[in-house]
């Protein structure tokens, strides 16, 4: 499908925590949108989305006639991926879609633009998933290094923020904050631990190997993006008392040497990357620094001593931004580059 300048562009799921993100990128890109159009829940259709300074009233999801939009934008969860987008492909449209329901299918391209952009040319279906959250942060750094050296392993550890679970996990730390520093007992409803001065293993089912979906998805999602299943990787995924941003350490074994000198150069030249590492001050990427940015923070090269060819290093990354939005904009940039 070929696309003018300007497009007709839906967000679906506009009230959520990406939803939310959603427009504030469209808005600071510049996005050329012609005519937008807002949907949730019926639990939202009505309610007033303010966009550029403009009124939006949003659609309920079940009711929308998909008709003139150009590109759909999803984020309202799986199950409403897979009954509504499908139907708004059918009917014209381009869904780029940020839950889990088509990543591993294999007519819908899961693309990172950093990465491999080409993929989304093949899209039988009309549908381009976006990667995992901490799938993307984690591919945007290794990419570049994987090119010069060939990642043959890799091990990462996450600490994920909260915002990752949806707009209501974020007051669900807030309030369990202000119920422990009261005194009183945090009481979790989102999560099934209290989140607020813990942390606990990600909150996502655990398979029966033993890792949880999260941990499966970066393994499988990599493979897929990197185009090469051969990669060994294994995952420990853990949910942090952090707002937004999430952090991943990565140990990773090369088929080459690859010195730390030389990963902070290649990475300092990456796009989508942004190095921060200065050993004499103990500074390297942090949550609270990546919040509300695209690039992917990189930092703490150092050479794994328990590997050959292995090098440890450290990133954090807004997974609201990079880790969904921005990255599903990125995706519907390049569609208007076709
Ligand atoms: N949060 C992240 O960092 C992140 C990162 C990558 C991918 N994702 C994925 O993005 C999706 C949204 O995540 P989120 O964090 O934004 O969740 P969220 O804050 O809970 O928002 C969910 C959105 O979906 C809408 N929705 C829920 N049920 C619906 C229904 N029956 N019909 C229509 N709309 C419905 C909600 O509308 P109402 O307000 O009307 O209920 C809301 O707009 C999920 O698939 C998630 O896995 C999230």
């Amino acid at each position: 499908m070929a696309l003018g300048k300007s497009v007709n562009v839906a967000v679906v799921g506009v009230t959520g925590a990406v939803g939310q993100e959603f427009l504030t990128v469209l808005a600071e890109r510049n996005f050329p949108i012609k005519n937008l159009r807002v949907m949730a829940s019926q639990r939202s259709a009505g309610k007033r989305i303010t966009y550029c300074g403009k009124e939006y009233i949003v659609e309920d999801l079940a009711n929308a006639d998909p008709k003139g939009i150009d590109i759909a934008l999803f984020s309202a969860g799986g199950s409403r991926s897979k009954e509504f987008a499908p139907k708004f492909a059918s009917a014209g449209c381009i869904v780029v879609d940020n839950s889990s329901a088509f990543r591993m299918d294999p007519e819908v391209p899961l693309v990172v633009p950093e990465v491999n952009p080409s993929a989304i040319k093949i899209r039988p279906k009309g549908i381009i998933a976006n990667p995992n959250c901490s799938t993307i942060i984690a591919v945007v750094p290794l990419w570049p290094l994987h090119k010069r050296a060939k990642v043959k392993r890799f091990i990462v550890s996450t600490y994920q923020a909260v915002s990752g679970a949806g707009a209501k996990a974020i007051y669900e730390l807030e309030n369990q904050t202000k119920e422990v520093l009261e005194g009183k007992k945090a009481s979790p409803n989102i999560f099934p631990h209290p989140i607020a001065f813990n942390l606990f293993s990600h909150n996502s089912k655990i398979g029966d190997d033993g890792y949880n979906e999260e941990e499966t998805k970066m393994r499988k999602e990599t493979h897929k993006i990197f185009g090469d299943s051969t990669i060994r990787i294994s995952a420990t995924c853990a949910r942090v008392p952090v707002f937004r941003s999430h952090a991943e350490s990565i140990n990773a074994d090369f088929e080459m040497k690859i010195s730390p000198e030389e990963a902070r150069e290649i990475l300092s030249k990456a796009p989508g990357v942004k190095v921060v590492d200065d050993r004499e001050k103990n500074y390297f990427p942090m949550p609270l620094e990546t919040s509300g940015q695209d690039l992917v923070f990189a930092g703490r090269f150092r050479r794994d001593s328990s590997s050959d060819n292995g090098l440890a290093f450290f990133i954090s990354g807004d997974q609201l931004r990079k880790g969904a939005a921005t990255n599903a904009v990125q995706i519907a940039e390049l569609l208007l580059e076709e």
